[in-house]
């Protein structure tokens, strides 16, 4: 279909607006500004698309906006930080059944085809419109599925956690793909009806696809759906000839991608190991009473305060923990407290320390805790030397000598803080407890490291009105 003038400037707007607000989110600093340029472009899409399809009577478009868009508020407002990537899941699923229901709507010859356009052209692109259609309902409904089986993961709802046990899933899923892979190429031959009952099989998939990879991993999973929602939507795009799909589309398809490369390689996993294989402790590593016996020195918030008197420079290295107990403003004020007294204080951020993408970032910047005192673990690794006391905060694998030491250790080869080289390491957690990988940690019974037993929070509170006090 062609689209008028005033539609196709609307999408370069928000075309423009999309890749401003992607550039934006690549630093702290300019996140927020990015997010809102983001939803600004997605608004002037959706009203340039319904301004413009005149399928429907303004008002009710306009109304449906505004329902949709209260809903998205208020679920933003209300959800707490440790449930965002629920939340993401779940816009991943609905993106991906909205891609299934415009390519479906196209299908069915209720909303115009690329192919109208061209259609002196003749069937060829006919075909391909439907062969776009097709790869938008596959990939989308596979998302919508997958999305909502990892959300309700996430979430430990007891129907998505339970242990998934299906004799020969592999098999049933290999085929279930092959014949979607059919129904795909029929309908690029120009069929139209295999359309409904791919979308059913590509439901079936997702679901099945997702369901035995465990909770932990999860976070992966949806870096990965958020990519496929992409590639859904940018199909969807050629289906209807809507240029700002497309770019949209490829945009979010391409990032989804990245983060997901990122992720595996910051915890030293492929991503075939996270699909298809579950996260194996190390068969002959060394147990926790071989690590830990006779070797543990517990302190109190009081010695640390003493400890911190005089210190010039303390790194926090944040962990899981930090967020389950929900510690940051806490930390910020130890901080400020400790930079009343002349301390330099600076944050060791691991890429997957605690269980999201940017999940320390996010906590941190929640309490204020400026952006320069951020220090990615390139940057502070090799001053770790330099250190004082490095303050260990919930965190466990990240800081996990192993990584390094032991080649058969499930956590190999994963980059870690080097927070063991600082002069004295306290480490804050309620107990001996292994961390996500389920291995226990040599640098708690180093020489230089003391453990500070307790939930991060209150030993926080404890420790401020002790460094007060001294
Ligand atoms: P973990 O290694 O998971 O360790 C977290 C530690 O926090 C635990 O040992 C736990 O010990 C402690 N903790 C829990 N609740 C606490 C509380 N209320 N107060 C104080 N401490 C508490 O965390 P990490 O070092 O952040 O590493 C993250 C791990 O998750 C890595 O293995 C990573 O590969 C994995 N992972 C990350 C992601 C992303 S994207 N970030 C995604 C999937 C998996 P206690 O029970 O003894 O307190």
């Amino acid at each position: 279909m062609i689209y008028p003038l005033y539609a196709e400037i609307g999408y370069l707007i928000a075309a423009v607006l999309f890749i401003r607000g992607i550039k934006g989110m690549t630093h702290p600093r300019t996140a927020v500004r990015g997010n809102r340029l983001g939803a600004l472009g997605m608004l002037v899409a959706v009203l340039v698309t319904v301004v413009q399809l005149k399928m429907l009577p303004i008002g009710f478009a306009l109304t449906g906006i505004a329902i949709g868009a209260a809903v998205g508020y208020l679920l933003a407002l209300q959800v707490q930080m440790t449930q965002m990537p629920q939340l993401v899941a779940l816009f991943n699923g609905f993106g991906g059944v909205a891609s299934v229901l415009v390519a479906g709507a196209a299908v069915a010859g209720m909303i115009p085809m690329a192919t109208e356009k061209t259609a002196e052209a003749g069937a060829v692109d006919h075909r391909l419109a439907l062969f776009a259609a097709a790869v938008a309902g596959l990939i989308g409904a596979v998302t919508f599925t997958g999305s909502i089986i990892a959300a309700g993961k996430l979430q430990e709802l007891k129907l998505f956690t339970r242990q998934w046990n299906i004799p020969g899933l592999p098999i049933i899923n290999g085929l279930l793909f092959a014949v979607c892979l059919l129904l795909v190429i029929l309908m690029g031959t120009g069929a139209t009806w295999p359309f409904w009952l791919l979308v059913l099989l590509a439901l079936a998939l997702g679901k099945l696809l997702v369901l035995p990879i465990g909770g932990a991993d999860m976070p992966v999973v949806i870096a990965l759906l958020n990519s496929y929602s992409g590639l859904a939507a940018a199909a969807a795009g050629f289906v209807t000839n809507n240029s700002v799909l497309i770019i949209a589309g490829s945009l979010v398809g391409a990032s989804g991608l990245i983060l997901t490369s990122i992720m595996c390689k910051a915890m030293n996993r492929s991503l075939t190991n996270v699909l298809f294989a579950k996260f194996e402790p190390a068969v002959e590593g060394p147990s926790a009473d071989d690590v830990y016996e006779g070797k543990i020195k517990a302190t109190s918030a009081d010695e640390v305060a003493m400890l911190l008197d005089g210190v010039q420079r303390v790194a926090i290295v944040p962990g899981y923990g930090m967020a389950v107990a929900q510690a940051q403003h806490a930390v910020r004020e130890l901080a400020t407290q400790l930079e009343k007294r002349g301390v330099t204080v600076e944050y060791g951020i691991h890429p997957v320390a605690g269980r999201m993408p940017g999940h320390m970032n996010v906590l941190l910047a929640e309490a204020d805790v400026p952006y320069e005192q951020l220090k990615e673990m390139d940057e502070i690794n090799p001053s770790f030397s330099q250190v004082d006391v490095a303050i260990v905060l919930g965190a466990n694998d990240v800081v996990n000598p192993l990584a390094i030491t032991d080649p058969t250790s499930p956590i190999a080869g994963m980059p870690i803080l080097e927070a063991a080289n600082a002069r004295t390491v306290v480490i804050i957690k309620r107990s001996l407890s292994p961390g996500f990988a389920g291995i226990p940690n040599p640098l708690f019974a180093a020489d230089n490291c003391l453990m500070l037993f307790g939930d991060g929070k209150q030993v926080m509170i404890d420790l401020i009105a002790a460094v007060k006090e001294n």
